[in-house]
């Protein structure tokens, strides 16, 4: 009880929960039990681990596709439902999953299969070839049938593959256990990076999944929102828009899910009884300014002082500068802040780079005798570009600069 009166300080924000059931279900970690549009390729996988259940080592595969097309869900899911079939027939069948994003070593990968099956391997330390023995040697003491996923696989592969070339040969070492492995990737070239006996044997069975389509993206949703969200609290055309949004998106499931779960939030927090397609569009530019801001902070030096030429221009009601006119300004912030400045030439190549990431658009224009040049706009919010790049410590004293040049006739 609170003293000051009734009820809890937290009872506004509980009370406030109108919107949502739970909204984990709408998060990136939660793997949905039914995963619509996926039947095809769980089938498909299922036909191929099958032999597992007799005890007999299943083919690997190499499973691509791009992001959101629900490749980890699938595999999961379908790793569980072996699991658990395995359990019931009394043939047991493990399925161990590991993210490269993460586990992205040969050491790591093999360490942490070690611990899965109960062998304390220290995290660094070790001579890999015993990490490896200490693995063999922890599986093979069961018959036992031994599924390994490697999610975004081609992040291990960046520092060598010899980690597969071990892994895809192991079963001609083992007296008693199985092993097959299911590689997952976004990346469809990885493979020419690999070893030809690793590819093949690695790719014996191919599975790509294909973007999802808007239709398809709302039977996902509509599922997700059953679970996620209160009866009744998402207006009509909340789903279809965020469904049209994230198939713009390459289809990315994953895409419409967060802006469904951003959409509800926004609502949540203006006090709303109901999620509108207001909310969707509000959450679709949350999302891009996020991302945004993301790729602006990570730009190097001077491609930041370039963006912030452009910044400055349009501020000063100059749009469409010409890449002449941006190099002068570029310069002079160059100067203010006590850099040395890029050549024109490289500085062309940089605005090209930043025309590419979708930050600015650069068109080639005829000016007639005075030959092609290139127009330059911002392809993003000015304001939030704008301090993103002021927050950098070495670009922060142009606040004032920024006044400076304005005054001066002729931006
Ligand atoms: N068919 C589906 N039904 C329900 N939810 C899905 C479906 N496909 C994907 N999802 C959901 O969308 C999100 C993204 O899916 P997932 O993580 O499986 O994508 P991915 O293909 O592995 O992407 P990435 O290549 O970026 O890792 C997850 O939250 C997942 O639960
Ligand atoms: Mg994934």
């Amino acid at each position: 009880m609170n003293p000051n009166g009734s009820g809890s300080i937290f009872d506004e924000f509980l009370n406030a929960n109108s919107i949502f059931l739970n909204k984990e279900v709408l998060r990136h970690s939660y793997t949905p039990d039914y995963l619509p549009h996926r039947d095809e390729q769980i089938r498909s996988i299922a036909a191929i681990l099958s032999p597992a259940l007799r005890g007999e080592t299943p083919s690997n595969i190499l499973i691509y596709g791009k992001t959101g097309t629900g490749k980890t869900a699938v595999a999961r899911y379908v790793g569980k439902e072996l699991e658990n079939v395995g359990r019931n027939r009394n043939v047991p069948c493990h399925v161990v999953y590991l993210n490269c994003e993460i586990i992205d070593t040969q050491y790591r990968v093999l360490a942490n299969l070690s611990k899965y099956f109960n062998r304390e391997v220290p995290m660094t330390g070790w001579p890999t070839d015993q990490v490896y023995q200490e693995f063999k040697n922890a599986i093979d003491r069961h018959r036992a049938v031994i599924i390994i996923i490697l999610d975004e696989i081609d992040k291990l592969v960046k520092k060598g593959d010899e980690v597969l070339y071990n892994l895809s040969r192991i079963n001609s070492e083992l007296d008693n256990a199985k092993v097959s492995l299911i590689g997952i990737s976004n990346d469809l070239k990885f493979t020419e990076y690999l070893d030809p006996r690793v590819r093949s044997s690695l790719g014996e069975e191919e599975i790509v999944f294909p973007p999802y389509d808007a239709q398809q993206l709302r039977d996902i949703l509509e599922e997700r929102a059953k679970l996620g969200f209160r009866d009744g609290v998402l207006e009509d055309g909340v789903i279809p828009l965020c469904a049209a949004f994230a198939a713009q998106e390459h289809g990315d499931a994953r895409r419409a899910l967060d802006l469904l779960r951003i959409a509800g939030e926004l609502a949540e927090r203006e006090g709303a009884e109901k999620v509108t397609e207001r909310h969707v569009r509000l959450a679709q530019e949350k999302i891009e300014i996020d991302r945004i801001v993301e790729v602006i902070k990570t730009l190097p030096m001077h491609s930041k002082v370039l963006l912030y030429s452009v910044v400055f221009l349009e501020s000063s009601n100059v749009r469409g500068a010409t890449s002449g006119e941006v190099y002068r300004v570029y310069k002079e912030i160059c100067r203010e802040i006590g850099i040395e400045p890029l050549t024109p030439r490289r500085i062309t190549d940089l605005i090209s780079e930043l025309d590419m990431l979708g930050i600015i658009n650069a068109t080639i224009v005829n000016k007639g005798r005075y030959g092609r040049t290139k127009e330059i706009t911002l392809s993003v919010p000015l304001e939030s570009t704008k301090s993103v790049l002021l927050s950098d410590y070495r670009l922060s004293n142009l606040k004032d600069f920024t006044q400076k040049l304005s005054v001066q006739s002729h931006f």
